[in-house]
């Protein structure tokens, strides 16, 4: 039998929404408690247990660090009862720490799960990004075109002017010029201050979300992730690794990357169907956020198979003894 056919998507995705739920019920005291630190440790924590009681000899491709910098959820660390199929896992436990202790828009627990070798083992270094929704031809932008061209290129497929364009971008230093070059084009930008897989999956659904293009660098993890939802959900990212000093260029190594200039399409950063989900923390544009209610905590979660390209969007009623 093959990984692939070992691989019961279907089956698992129930379970794969419970590990993203219990993730994000584990920080709702910590929402909005300035504490990032022990937000992040308490999903991290869930997500753990939740996904040890799955029945997946699972092994963490993307996670919370190297073995020897995180506790729980390392890159290698082995995870599920081990009698199930062999699967790779990409994991964000929080993602949006920040938004989660500020009580901001977006915060979302994070997980994807596929065969093995099924993603790509991105290091934890950046990640030049671009991503536009379903429905265009690929390579109609890229990562070697300017913000401009990118701008012009989907504004004249869309039949419309630049000034019609959303862009959304990572409100970071780093990003001035290319917020200056998408704003001298005409269009839009809509700031986000972190979460750009949330950022890069708005793409998708530009009629509900309004925003057209994501670009900028962010975390290479997180670039896997939203390749992984937009595998489900469609739409294109591209993303190049980005090294600041030779020890981000040996974690690239230790990944097995040798090519570090490469620009991954969607498909090379997620090779094989995957499932997907992810559970709202804080109220925001894709998810409802945790909502406590007397006896009862409430949340939502997206999700996803590509292998059939649904969506689900399920609410979970939990007691809250
Ligand atoms: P955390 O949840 O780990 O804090 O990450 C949030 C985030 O905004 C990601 O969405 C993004 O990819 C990355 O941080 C950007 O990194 P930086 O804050 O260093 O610009």
């Amino acid at each position: 039998m093959t990984a692939r056919a070992d691989f019961n998507d279907r089956m698992l995705s129930l379970g794969l929404a419970r590990v993203a739920e219990q993730a994000a019920i584990a920080t709702v005291n910590l929402i909005g408690r300035g504490d990032e630190k022990a937000a992040d440790q308490a999903a991290v924590n869930a997500m753990r247990q939740q996904l040890n009681l799955l029945d997946i000899a699972g092994v963490v491709v993307i996670g919370e660090g190297e073995r020897d910098e995180a506790p729980m959820l390392y890159i290698g660390e082995e995870v599920g009862t081990g009698t199930g199929p062999g699967v790779d896992i990409a994991l964000d436990p929080l993602e949006g720490t920040t938004l989660t202790a500020k009580d901001m828009p977006n915060a979302l627990t994070v997980i994807a799960m596929g065969p093995r070798g099924s993603m790509l083992h991105a290091p934890d270094v950046y990640m030049e990004k671009l991503a536009i929704g379903p429905g265009f031809a690929e390579g109609l932008v890229t990562l070697d075109m300017s913000p401009r061209e990118r701008v012009t290129a989907l504004a004249k497929v869309k039949g419309c002017s630049p000034s019609d364009i959303t862009v959304c971008v990572l409100e970071r230093p780093r990003h001035e010029d290319m917020i200056a070059e998408i704003r001298s084009t005409g269009a839009a930008i809509r700031l986000i201050t972190d979460g750009d897989v949330a950022g890069v999956m708005h793409c998708a659904e530009p009629h509900l979300t309004g925003i057209d293009m994501y670009m900028g660098t962010g975390g290479a993890p997180e670039g896997v992730l939203a390749a992984a939802a937009l595998k489900c959900m469609g739409g294109q990212i591209q993303g190049r690794l980005l090294f600041r000093n030779d020890d981000e260029k040996g974690r690239a190594a230790k990944a097995g990357i040798t090519d570090l200039d490469k620009i991954y399409s969607r498909d090379e950063m997620v090779t094989q169907d995957v499932i997907f989900a992810a559970t709202g923390v804080t109220t925001g544009s894709l998810l409802a956020g945790i909502k406590r209610e007397v006896g009862f905590y409430t949340t939502e979660t997206l999700l996803m198979r590509s292998k059939t390209g649904s969506v689900r969007r399920m609410t979970y009623r939990n007691p809250t003894n």
